[in-house]
């Protein structure tokens, strides 16, 4: 009898589990690591890369004094914006580091990835 109902609890033991591994191994997706692994482009990294680190300054929606010193036509917000000034940016965010100037910074990794985009001639997406 007592053997009986080890069997019992151990069955609904691993059931149990067994539903709470298959609940979070159903909904797991690897889209945004299969996105950093693929060549980057303004749609899946150049205008996300603009908006976190540029277009506070480098933006056709800022003037005078909102645009921090920033060239006044050097803006990153568009995409064809961005592809005007992309030999720069490679210079200046890219290759070099002079871009942003402020605290909020690229990783080197996110300056490679700036660098390749140009390198593959700014494809859109
Ligand atoms: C805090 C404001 C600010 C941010 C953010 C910023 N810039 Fe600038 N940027 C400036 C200022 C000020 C200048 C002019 C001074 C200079 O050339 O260093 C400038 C100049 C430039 C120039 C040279 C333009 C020219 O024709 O002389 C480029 C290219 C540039 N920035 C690209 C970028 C890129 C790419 C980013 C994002 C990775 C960025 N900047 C982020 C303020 C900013």
């Amino acid at each position: 009898m007592r053997t009986n109902r080890f069997f019992l609890l151990t069955s609904i033991l691993v059931f149990v589990l067994a539903i709470v591994l298959f609940a979070c191994g159903g909904g797991d997706d690897d889209d945004d690591d299969n996105d950093d692994a693929a060549a980057p482009t303004w749609e899946n990294f150049a205008q996300g890369f603009f908006a976190d680190y540029c277009t506070r300054c480098h933006s056709s929606e800022l003037a005078g004094v909102d645009r921090v010193g920033a060239p006044p036509g050097v803006d990153f917000d568009t995409y064809d914006g961005a592809v005007a000034d992309a030999a720069d940016a490679r210079e200046r965010a890219g290759v070099g580091e002079s871009m942003p100037p402020d605290a909020t910074k690229p990783t080197q990794a996110e300056r490679d990835r700036l660098t390749a985009w140009v390198d593959a001639d700014t494809p859109e997406n």
